[in-house]
């Protein structure tokens, strides 16, 4: 029930308006955020990439309303990589991109302007050694998603996709996903969905995670298992070793801020360990969802309000 109603706020502007203007939710948001700007998160990445681990950027954003905010997204994207480049950490480093964020919703001519920004992105990011795997937002954006990436993938062979398993059509989409080349992260999903379109039940969207790793693990591309469930990453782990997958052939991603002591212990161990780095302003909706995934969140930041 709270994280239904976490995730209907995550949308609501009026609400994030009033949240943003909180001095004490600054401290909490900077559990899961890198930062407002990018020298903080180059910060963060210069942190993460000396204990091992590897990095998605992603820069803040979704829901673009206007033409020069999806824009000046795309231009946030080229100066990371610029950066990136020029701090020498451009070497296995990623963007994670929301085609939102990149002018998607706008009226008109949306797709088209999110297509162009985001092939913008994904050559910026191959002219410097690195590579774009494209976010996957609420279940009426998959096809649009999965066009652009047949788009980006036909220029840029290494772009990768987040694909959400709670939604009851992914085996089939992976299905078509799962050939020599392709990067699939594999997510639970974050987003409220209606029962017609996906799994409610915790136990019903981990059984077909099972499902979709098993698919990934079994295909010819390369699985990015994005996921803190213990449990999945032993059965991912299980899952390569019985495909017969070479050391290398698959990874392990989790988000900023969270089991960050495993995610040091699985690089430690040999295995290639992702962190998704967000930074900047436009840090509400992601950080409502992360509120959304765990009560315990949720108490900690509320305690925050009420103790100042
Ligand atoms: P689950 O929710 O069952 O959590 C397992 C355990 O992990 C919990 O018991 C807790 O210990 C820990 N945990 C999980 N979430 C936590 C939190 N917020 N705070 C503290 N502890 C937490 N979703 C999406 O719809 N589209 C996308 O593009 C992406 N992209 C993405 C990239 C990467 C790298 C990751 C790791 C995740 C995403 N997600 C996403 C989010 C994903 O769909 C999912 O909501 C979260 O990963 C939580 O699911 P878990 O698989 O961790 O399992």
């Amino acid at each position: 029930m709270a994280s239904s109603l976490l995730l209907a706020a995550a949308r609501s502007a009026r609400l994030r308006d009033a949240i943003t203007a909180l001095p004490p939710t600054r401290s909490v948001v900077d559990r899961f955020v890198a930062g407002e700007d990018l020298d903080a998160a180059l910060r963060t990445v210069r942190d993460l990439t000396r204990h091992g681990l590897r990095v998605t950027l992603d820069h803040l954003g979704e829901d673009t309303t206007e033409r020069a905010q999806a824009d000046a997204t795309r231009d946030a994207y080229l100066r990371l990589f610029d950066r990136l480049a020029a701090d020498g950490l451009a070497d296995g480093a990623e963007a994670s991109v929301k085609l939102s964020a990149l002018g998607r919703a706008l009226p008109g001519d949306g797709a088209s302007i999110a297509l162009d920004n985001a092939l913008a992105v994904a050559a910026a990011a191959h002219r410097g050694g690195m590579t774009v795997t494209l976010d996957m937002e609420d279940h009426t954006t998959v096809d649009s998603t999965l066009a652009v990436l047949g788009k980006l993938r036909a220029e840029f062979p290494s772009t990768g996709v987040a694909i959400q398993a709670m939604l009851r059509r992914t085996e089939g989409d992976l299905r078509d996903l799962v050939h020599e080349g392709s990067r699939v992260r594999l997510v639970k999903g974050a987003y409220a969905e209606p029962p017609s379109v996906a799994y409610q039940a915790k136990a019903d969207v981990d059984r077909a995670y099972v499902r979709a790793l098993r698919l990934l693990m079994e295909g010819d591309g390369y699985p990015m298992v994005a996921s803190h469930d213990p449990r999945m990453l032993d059965i991912a782990k299980a899952l390569a070793v019985r495909a017969g997958r070479a050391p290398g052939g698959h990874e392990f991603q989790m988000l900023y801020g969270i089991r960050t002591g495993e995610q040091r212990r699985l690089a430690a161990a040999g295995e290639t360990m992702r962190v998704y780095v967000p930074y900047g302003v436009d840090w509400y909706g992601y950080f409502t969802r992360r509120l959304a995934e765990r009560p315990a969140n949720l108490a900690f930041f509320l305690r925050s309000l009420v103790s100042r």
